[in-house]
């Protein structure tokens, strides 16, 4: 399918300059730095770098992607903002999202005046593709969101290059949970399709979330365009330095993310035994979609002992959303399940 990312961006934006500062290739170097207004005194005086390459090193090379293909944000939160500032317009374009999915790409699309057209899944969270032709065939949807594995049900979407090859516009996969799943990235697919954008973040497999490190992944061309239309020092120097020396150690975060996936493994066959459980989605990420007799109920209960989990009920009736935690918070969560009546 023809594509030209120049039509894709929003006419105003088409060729503009973004902030520009000499510092980027100054950093880490002895120099005066009489250019940015900064105090010459403190702790964490100086700005942090605007593009840090060490940080994009490494992340290359853990997803197998070349630096020229990945921009950094806030969070991977701060890129699907930026995904829709650069892409629709206010008040004329619209994004496409799946049915349910993250919350945030319709809270995004609310404070853009962007508007949502939503893809409902089957009753087996997946999307089914004749629905996706013949609405897409009616749609000028500027953006597809696709969540893979899906938040909040849990599982990968199906056959994901069938919906990024027949889509127009830009496709975002976004692959918040992928470390936890036995499927591929769409990383790789980034050769074949030049309208493919891919999400990821440090905030879950990598154990970062308080350092607000989101990654994308797409073509050079709209690599740069990311990186020349963000805010100018999106990632604090505290989060870039805390990143790389995690990083020192990656057989940790590995085992982390081992650990991770034997405890849900006895999380589910606790569940299992929990008389009101009615059914646990299939996850491929490191948290389970479960429908409960009576969801409210079980979700006061538990906050009543101060577990917190994620009610999704009206939308998903009767279900809940929870997390994978620690050995002994998963027992007290079955502990505290398995004494409701
Ligand atoms: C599917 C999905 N995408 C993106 C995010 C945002 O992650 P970040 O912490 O990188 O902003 C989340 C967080 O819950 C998520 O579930």
């Amino acid at each position: 399918m023809e594509f030209n990312l120049n039509k894709m961006i929003r006419p105003h934006l088409a060729g503009v300059k973004s902030y520009q500062t000499l510092r980027d290739s100054y950093i880490n170097k002895q120099a005066v730095y009489l250019d940015a207004n900064e105090n010459p005194f403190g702790q964490f005086n100086r700005y942090p770098d605007g593009d840090p390459i060490q940080l994009k090193k490494i992340l290359a090379e853990i997803n197998q992607a070349k630096t020229e293909n990945l921009f950094l944000g806030n969070g991977s939160d701060e890129l699907i903002d930026l995904t829709m500032r650069i892409f629709c317009e206010p008040a004329k374009d619209s994004i496409m999202i799946m049915n349910p999915s993250f919350v945030m790409y319709e809270i995004y699309a609310k404070m853009n005046n962007v508007k949502v057209e939503k893809l409902q899944l089957n009753s087996d969270f997946q999307l089914e593709k004749e629905q996706f032709l013949d609405t897409i065939s009616k749609s000028q949807a500027k953006v597809l969101f696709l969540c893979s594995p899906n938040n909040p049900t849990g599982n990968s979407i199906d056959d994901l290059e069938f919906y990024i090859q027949n889509f127009k516009g830009i496709v975002v996969v976004d692959e918040a949970y992928i470390e936890f799943s036995p499927e591929d990235s769409a990383v790789k697919l980034l050769n074949k399709y030049p309208n493919l954008m891919v999400l990821k973040t440090l905030s879950k497999a990598f154990g970062m979330a308080g350092l607000r490190i989101g990654v994308g992944f797409a073509s050079a061309e709209i690599a740069s365009l990311f990186i020349q239309l963000k805010p100018p020092y999106n990632i604090s120097s505290e989060s870039q330095k805390l990143a790389l020396e995690q990083f020192n150690n990656i057989e940790q975060i590995q085992n982390n993310i081992k650990f991770i996936l034997e405890e849900k493994k006895k999380l589910k066959e606790g569940l299992d035994q929990i008389n009101e459980v009615v059914k646990i989605y299939p996850s491929d990420a490191n948290f389970f979609l479960i429908e409960f007799k009576d969801a409210q109920l079980i979700y006061q209960k538990l906050l009543g002992k101060n577990i917190l989990t994620s009610l999704r009920h009206p939308n998903l009736k009767n279900c809940l959303r929870i997390s994978v935690g620690t050995a002994q918070e998963n027992s007290e969560l079955l502990k505290v399940l398995s004494e409701i009546k």
